[in-house]
């Protein structure tokens, strides 16, 4: 019975949400174990087009899902999510449950965002805006709100006076307009939380009962590992734990159930925000594939800056993650190109060599070094076996794979559920059972 973590190799925005949606028929729970609505996995079911920030996608399957207690959460947003799903006919709460544990996000959160992004003596990150950071802020200062707070309300009331009163001291300090409206604001979290309160429980408990009875979990990573806030690209980072090992913390189930764990990657490169990103094309090329991949952010919107395929960026996130096989998406976005480069390593002082740098200074001086090849022009959209691929798109993704080290399992060609590759005899189908 396994358990299998999935999760982006890259910058996020992988594609993720199509192929845990795909995945989630064979599991019987899908977790989320860290990030919150800063994320957005847009599935599509038949016709309809879903965006999921905070409900794991396997609710769209009548799957049970599961907010672990690594998630920061927005209960505003949560209950939006709800909502709209419930209108598309997904009963929610019969099928979530939420982690007693988990943080819960304010509007202060997004006040005290708005102070760091703006201050003159600080880079800008680029943030969602949406107040993560400084959750994970509170958390980390172990002065944060849990789950469990928040439906004690004598105990919530008294801990939100503290931390409130901390954030008008700030926003004094720092001189910044605060216009929250702090007792409004108290009294909503209260109503929240008698409407969240049926599915609140320890899911770390849940979570291992369910291990014990045989069922299989998926956990699902948001954001990607280049985004994780000990090994991305520290400070062009999210605030929590996305690389694989995250998911122990985040959902509370120990290492030796996890089974195996799926990288996911496009067939080239995206990021959004700043921050450093080697295989950036900013000329006509890159523009072609943000076009071409409608490559704009599920949740902000904002244009995804576009460039190629990273040798050393997924060798390296390979080895923080432990792939067992790789995903790789979006293969069709590539179709139109006469040449596709790959960056195959880094120069760095006119030595070449595959080590991501450890700083934004280091990572900005570097050179990629490319491969470019002609591959193959002509279409894999829609194809749903190896060998129906062209010649060259088959030569294109051994290469990736040798070159990483790690197998290519699965391969997305196109958004629908059935545009997709599985490979027979991989570790992905073995995994997947
Ligand atoms: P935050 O997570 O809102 O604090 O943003 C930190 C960085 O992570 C910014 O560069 C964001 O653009 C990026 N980021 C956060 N969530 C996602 C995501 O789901 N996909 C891609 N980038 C993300």
């Amino acid at each position: 019975m396994n358990n299998i973590i999935i999760l982006g190799a890259q910058w996020g925005d992988e594609g993720k949400g199509k192929v845990v949606d795909l995945l989630s028929d064979r599991f019987d729970i899908v977790t989320r174990y860290q990030g919150g609505h800063n994320a957005g996995h847009t599935v599509f079911v038949g016709p309809k087009k879903f965006v999921l920030k905070l409900i794991p996608s396997g609710i769209l399957r009548g799957k049970r899902a599961v907010i672990g207690n690594g998630v920061v959460l927005d209960p505003g947003a949560l209950l939006e999510e709800m909502e709209a799903l419930g209108r598309a006919g997904i009963d929610v709460p019969g099928h979530l449950a939420i982690s007693n544990r988990a943080h819960i996000l304010f509007p202060f959160h997004r006040l005290v965002e708005k102070v760091s992004e703006a201050r003159a003596d600080r880079v800008a990150i680029g943030t969602t805006s949406r107040g993560i950071g400084p959750c994970y802020e509170d958390k980390i200062a172990r002065r944060g709100i849990r789950v469990a707070d928040l439906l004690d309300t004598e105990n919530f009331r008294a801990l939100y006076a503290s931390l409130a009163q901390d954030k008008k001291t700030l926003a004094r300090a720092f001189q910044i307009a605060d216009t929250i409206d702090y007792e409004k604001a108290r009294a909503e979290y209260e109503q929240f939380a008698e409407r969240i309160r049926p599915m609140v429980c320890d899911t770390s408990r849940l979570l291992n009962e369910a291990i014990k009875t045989g069922q299989r979990i998926l956990f699902e990573g948001a954001q990607g590992t280049m985004l994780d806030i000990d090994h991305g690209t520290y400070p062009f980072v999210t605030s929590s734990s996305a690389a694989a090992g995250g998911a122990c913390t985040g959902a509370g189930v120990p290492p030796t159930k996890i089974h195996g764990v799926i990288g996911v990657s496009k067939a080239y490169c995206t990021r959004v925000g700043g921050g450093p990103f080697p295989t950036e094309d900013g000329g006509a090329a890159g523009e072609r594939i943000r076009k071409a991949g409608n490559e704009f952010g599920a949740v902000t919107g904002r244009p995804r800056r576009c460039g190629w395929f990273d040798v050393p960026l997924l060798r390296y996130t390979s080895a923080v993650n432990g792939f067992d096989s790789l995903v790789i998406t979006k293969l069709d976005v590539l179709d139109d190109f006469a040449e596709i480069p790959v960056c195959t390593g880094y120069r760095v002082q006119g030595r070449v060599t595959d080590e991501v740098p450890a700083t934004i200074g280091q990572m900005e001086a570097l050179d990629p070094v490319y491969e470019k090849a002609p591959w193959w022009k002509g279409s894999t959209r829609g194809a749903t076996s190896y060998d129906s691929l062209p010649d060259g798109a088959k030569r294109y993704l051994d290469y990736l794979a040798a070159k990483v080290g790690v197998e290519i399992g699965c391969i997305s060609t196109g958004p629908e559920r059935n545009e997709t590759i599985l490979m027979p005899d991989s570790r992905f189908t073995k995994l997947i059972g």
